[in-house]
């Protein structure tokens, strides 16, 4: 989001920020020192083409130990179907996806370069819980939070090295609603026949939009047809309530006719 409004020119100023040290390391890397981050990537994804299965694992044991967010970002990449899972001690635990090599060196570069472009000098990072890094904001900004759904977050089937169960969630909202800040949040949603999670309770006022996201890729790889449709909840007054699914190419129509 923060790659597209910038590219849109939408605003000044951007912040990012993620609890986990690493993630918000990898966007300072990427931002400030792109063609050593680059060249990096690099380094690693080469090791792997002639490293073997086991390289993988070397990698991972490495960023365990050390963090680097360059190894993180070759992990993302390189895991079965790019969907990272850390244990409760930000340990990454995911395998290797035998079936691709991860995002080629020249389009990774092409991609840190870009994003570099875009936020250099207009960008704050920054790590820690949502609520600490929203302090500062107020109804002058607009805050775009993509925060781990529900069906990551409880049961067996936990992905991030820190969870948001959906009382905090809604105990963080409930401040922001009263500093009256704007704000997006995507948040849960379905794929095929599979709901995650309940929606979050009308008593907040926001209106809840259903965005076509595409056809999963996970069911695809799983050899399934399904599409994703995402929640995504806006604060009060910024859209209409509408009770259809939102497609891209509808959405792309009524962006031109406004
Ligand atoms: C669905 S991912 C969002 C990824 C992000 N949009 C991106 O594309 O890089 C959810 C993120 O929320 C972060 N997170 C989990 N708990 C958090 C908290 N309490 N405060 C801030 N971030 C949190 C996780 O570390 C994870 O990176």
């Amino acid at each position: 989001m923060t790659l597209w409004a910038a590219h849109a020119g939408i605003a000044k100023r951007y912040v990012i920020a993620d609890s986990l040290d690493a993630i918000s390391h990898l966007w300072k890397a990427i931002i400030e020192r792109p063609g050593n981050t680059a060249k990096r990537y690099r380094g690693i994804w080469e090791g792997g083409r002639i490293g073997g299965l086991d390289y993988f694992n070397e990698v991972r044991a490495r960023y365990n130990d050390e963090r680097d967010p360059v190894d993180l970002l070759y992990l993302v990449c390189r895991c079965v179907k790019n969907a990272v899972r850390f244990n409760a001690s930000g340990v990454f635990t995911q395998s290797v996806d035998k079936r691709r090599y991860g995002m080629h060196p020249d389009k990774m570069d092409h991609a840190i370069k870009g994003a570099s472009a875009l936020l250099r000098g207009r960008t704050e990072v920054c790590c820690g819980d949502w609520l600490e890094t929203l302090r500062g904001a107020t109804p002058r900004d607009f805050v775009y939070m993509d925060p781990p759904y529900l069906g990551t977050s409880v049961g067996r089937d936990k992905r991030y090295a820190h969870q948001i169960s959906q009382e905090r969630l809604i105990g963080g909202l409930e401040i922001l609603l009263t500093k009256k800040l704007r704000f997006a949040l995507s948040y849960d949603g379905r794929t095929g026949e599979k709901e995650y999670g309940p929606p979050l309770p009308a008593s907040l006022g926001m209106t809840r939009l259903l965005l076509h996201a595409g056809v999963s890729s996970q069911a695809t790889l799983s050899g399934r047809r399904e599409e994703t449709i995402e929640s995504l909840y806006m604060s009060p007054g910024l859209a209409e309530p509408r009770a259809e699914i939102i497609r891209r190419k509808e959405a792309a129509q009524e962006s031109l006719a406004l």
